[in-house]
């Protein structure tokens, strides 16, 4: 269904988000017919140069996506390039200027650094660029602590109400991630021992294979808590352990997750090295190439870290008692993301010695990449009719087989949610916030117990003392095969 016409301002327009993911999912929409003949994509940029050089980097990247070469032609007669200083209002007259007196919704996706959503906003305010209906998209992560985060979220409130501002976190966009509602809340399967009575307990890993890439002035002074953890760890976490939303609506949605992250019991002082590890990447190899540490890519020392792991629990009734292991970092074995629900181990066992090693718990796979689909392991009998033998096997759900349709990237969707005005796959102030009162103790507890990340080699699962984590616990990772 075609959205209603609009004009989408992209302010960091020639940044590495708008390039590799922005311009490709709108040209994308734009090929399936989504977006409307009349509606405009206005691409900031502070450089003259880049007037004329960025439609043609788009265009390179749109071929490269495999869009056709008419189809990168109708979506750059779509664009129009404005010339213009974030930090200069006087500047902001070229984009008034090419905005016009159109009535259509204006939408302005910040994506840039977080110093700069304040002066952005107050600038298209004093220019008198907004109009009544239009939205700011905020990129996260959304400043760099609960205090940042909340002078940013004020000063948005002075200029756009909170109905008007979407803060985005791609990770809710994504296919599989939205299909945990469904799994939960279209079945009455799961949802049924979705609990500490029939759970043992949970790990999320989100393991991505690159390194620094071209980002390390933002990533340094980050480091993966910030960039990882504080978004898309606790956004999967929220949507997985949820109550039920009375219905599919952004408000009831979003209610329901910050009462899950105040569930989230506070990891402070002392237990910060208990029960948290930050680890860095030295060199290793990645598919049998050889790569560099991460001091190495960076050209200097750094204590930054590249890898989190944190065994939480939830205070609440439902949860009380289940631990849940997260797990992310850069340079990792495999690109492989995944939420792993391990259910309890059946309380007697009729089977006798010797027809099976051990009865393996039932665990529910929800991957979100590569392969997005879900997996249920189950105990069978192997068939024969000698002595009985009892082995784990999977059901095994794809998206690539079970359905025609193509899975489209996560800004496809968050992208013309905006435009349509629905805010259920955005993030509410409350949720950042939240997630930033919870995160900020173990960064600080890191300063004072844990300065040095410990080593890890590129190509591995993380720090030993990440194994030692789960271990501790008689768990295990569940690694892919
Ligand atoms: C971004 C992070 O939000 O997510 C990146 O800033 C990370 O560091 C990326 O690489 C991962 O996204 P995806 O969709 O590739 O899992």
């Amino acid at each position: 269904t075609p959205v209603p016409p609009f004009d989408l301002v992209i302010f960091g327009a020639g940044g590495d988000l708008a390039l590799r993911k922005l311009f490709p999912a709108l040209a994308q929409r734009n090929r399936e017919g989504v977006l409307p003949e009349e509606s405009r994509v206005l691409a900031v940029v502070r450089k003259e140069e880049d007037v004329e050089g960025l439609p043609r980097q788009i265009a390179q990247r749109l071929r490269e996506e495999g869009i056709p070469a008419d189809q990168v032609e109708t979506f750059l007669r779509r664009l129009t390039m404005v010339l213009l200083d974030a930090l200069k209002p006087e500047t902001y007259t070229s984009l008034k200027k090419a905005l016009g007196e159109s009535e259509r919704v204006r939408s302005f996706y910040l994506s840039t650094p977080p110093d700069l959503f304040i002066p952005i906003c107050e600038n298209l305010a004093k220019a008198q660029i907004l109009t009544p209906t239009s939205r700011v998209i905020l990129e996260k992560p959304l400043g760099r602590d609960l205090a940042s985060a909340r002078q940013i979220n004020d000063a948005v409130a002075r200029i756009l109400p909170e109905s008007r501002t979407y803060r985005i976190d791609h990770y809710l966009g994504k296919e599989t991630v939205q299909n945990l509602l469904v799994l939960r809340f279209a079945n009455t399967l799961f949802e049924r021992s979705w609990s500490s009575r029939d759970i043992d307990h949970v790990q999320i890993t989100v393991a991505e294979t690159v390194g620094l890439e071209s980002r390390a002035g933002y990533y340094d002074k980050a480091g993966h808590m910030r960039d990882m953890v504080q978004n898309h760890l606790m956004q999967l976490l929220t949507l997985f352990a949820i109550e039920p939303p009375n219905m599919l609506e952004a408000g009831a949605v979003r209610d329901e997750k910050i009462k899950v992250l105040k569930a989230l019991r506070p990891i402070v002082g002392p237990d910060v090295q208990r029960y948290t590890v930050r680890g860095q990447y030295g060199p290793g190899q990645i598919d049998g190439q050889r790569v560099r540490g991460y001091a190495e890519e960076l050209g200097h020392a750094s204590n930054t870290e590249t890898f989190v792991s944190i065994r939480c629990e939830l205070d609440s009734w439902r949860w009380a008692g289940v631990p849940i292991y997260l797990r992310t970092g850069k340079r990792m074995a495999q690109r492989y993301s995944e939420i792993v629900v391990t259910f309890k181990p059946v309380p007697h066992s009729i089977f006798g010695n010797g027809t099976c090693d051990r009865l393996d718990a039932n665990r529910l796979f929800i991957r979100l990449q590569p392969n997005d689909g879900v997996q249920l392991q189950l105990m069978m009998k192997v068939p024969g009719s000698g002595r009985l033998k009892i082995v784990p096997r999977q059901l095994d759900l794809r998206y690539s087989t079970a359905f025609d349709e193509r899975t489209p990237d996560a800004y496809e969707r968050l992208l013309t949610d905006v435009i349509r005005g629905d805010q259920t796959l955005f993030m509410h102030r409350d949720e950042v916030e939240q997630a930033w009162a919870w995160v900020d103790p173990i960064i600080a507890g890191w300063q004072d117990y844990t300065p040095h990340p410990h080593r890890y080699a590129a190509g591995s699962w993380g720090p030993s003392q990440a194994i030692g984590l789960i271990e501790r616990d008689g768990r295990s990772w569940a690694d892919p095969d």
